[in-house]
């Protein structure tokens, strides 16, 4: 096998600091025998300061040749005013579009050190291991018509269109069947069929493919609204959760808020197979950009580290290293380091904790990947 190629995009704000620790996280990978190269390119804000655009064609053209990507963040109140041609969000969104990254894996695992940091109680959430399968390349964000037209009234009208196609269902829905036929077997397709026609193709679809490939597996059908509730209600009855662009928008906020912080949970988004077998992908932290705290070492490395673990598993062919990798942080949490992020409210429960900067956080991971 060839060496890997890794572009890495750092984009905005934390970004930059937690692809720092990817990269040293990387070096020691490499040094102990991955095979694997790496450069980077400026992405989002960054670019659009530097080129004029939030993503050049030259470095499209980068992540299209590359084995994976992986992205740090996009987006500060320095772009929020611009035309959405030019804001740091479409440099994302024209990647996933121009990738085919139709399929959206966000994990929300609520490590046991943690249970005390989530909004809900303990109970509720720990052992907490659910996955959410949210359709990336279509929908709402990218269907036609859209716009904003004055009416001959004078009055304004914004469009967004909702759009699935039965091919768009069903190859994102064989992916979710896949994933959970290797976890528990239970699948829970979110909709909203009983408002919105793309909902009813959606579950009629999903429903057919049971029938055909999957039968043997447990699928149930939900509202989206019903989904958030039950997300808060009672997390751990759910394992895959299968849902489009908008609604897995929201809901993996909901998901990655219950394991205690934003700043853990790692995402993959990938394609159809290439000729050799690799699916294109680009993974990246489901936390933003955190303008607030860049620059100052407070940031969490982990869902980045998390991020280039799920990098290992599904780009790289390195299941080994992925698990080690997971352990590492896991480890570090246990021994009580914690980035700000994850301090809890309550002074007594921070007593046995030790805040740790950016770097030390992975210091004390990479001590832990021995
Ligand atoms: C996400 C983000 C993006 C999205 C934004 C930054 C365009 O919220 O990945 O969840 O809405 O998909
Ligand atoms: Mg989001």
């Amino acid at each position: 096998m060839t060496a890997r190629h890794l572009l890495l995009l750092a984009g905005d704000g934390i970004g930059a600091e937690t692809m720092a620790q990817v990269e040293r996280v990387l070096t020691v990978l490499r040094n102990a025998g991955l095979d694997t190269t790496w450069d980077s390119a400026p992405l989002g804000g960054a670019s659009l300061d530097l080129h004029g655009t939030p993503l050049t064609a030259e470095t499209l053209a980068r992540a299209k040749q590359a084995d994976a990507v992986l992205l740090g963040a996009v987006g500060g109140p320095k772009w929020e005013n611009l035309d959405f041609a030019l804001r740091p969000e479409q440099a994302l969104l024209t990647l996933r579009k121009e990738l085919g990254l139709f399929a959206n894996l966000r994990p929300a695992i609520c490590f046991p050190a943690l249970a005390e940091s989530s909004s809900l109680r303990s109970e509720l959430i720990s052992g907490l291991d659910l996955l959410i399968v949210r359709e990336l390349t279509g929908g709402v964000y990218f269907g036609e018509p859209r716009g904003i037209e004055t009416l001959a009234s004078g009055e304004r009208r914004g469009v967004n269109t909702q759009t699935y196609t039965t091919s768009e269902i069903l190859r994102v829905a064989e992916i979710a069947f896949t994933l959970a036929a290797e976890r528990s077997g239970k699948l829970v397709s979110v909709e909203k069929s009983n408002v919105m026609e793309s909902g009813v193709l959606w579950r009629e679809e999903v429903t057919a493919l049971h029938q055909k490939n999957w039968q043997t597996l447990s699928l149930s059908h939900m509202y989206a609204d019903n989904c958030a509730m039950q997300l808060v209600r009672a997390p751990k009855q759910f394992d895959v959760i299968l849902t489009d662009n908008l609604f897995g928008d929201l809901l993996s906020d909901v998901a990655a808020m219950l394991t205690g912080s934003l700043g853990m949970l790692p995402s993959a988004s990938l394609g159809d197979r290439r000729p050799d077998g690799l699916r294109p992908a680009l993974y990246e932290p489901v936390h933003g950009s955190a303008p607030d705290i860049a620059g100052k070492s407070l940031a969490n490395p982990c869902a980045s580290l998390l991020s280039l673990a799920m990098a290992l598993r599904w780009s790289f062919a390195r299941p080994d290293l992925a698990e080690a990798l997971e352990s590492a942080v896991e480890e570090t949490l246990a021994q009580g380091f914690r980035t700000p992020d994850l301090m809890t409210t309550t002074r007594e429960s921070n007593n046995h904790l030790r805040q740790a900067s950016t770097t030390e956080m992975t210091d004390k991971i990479l001590d832990n990947l021995g």
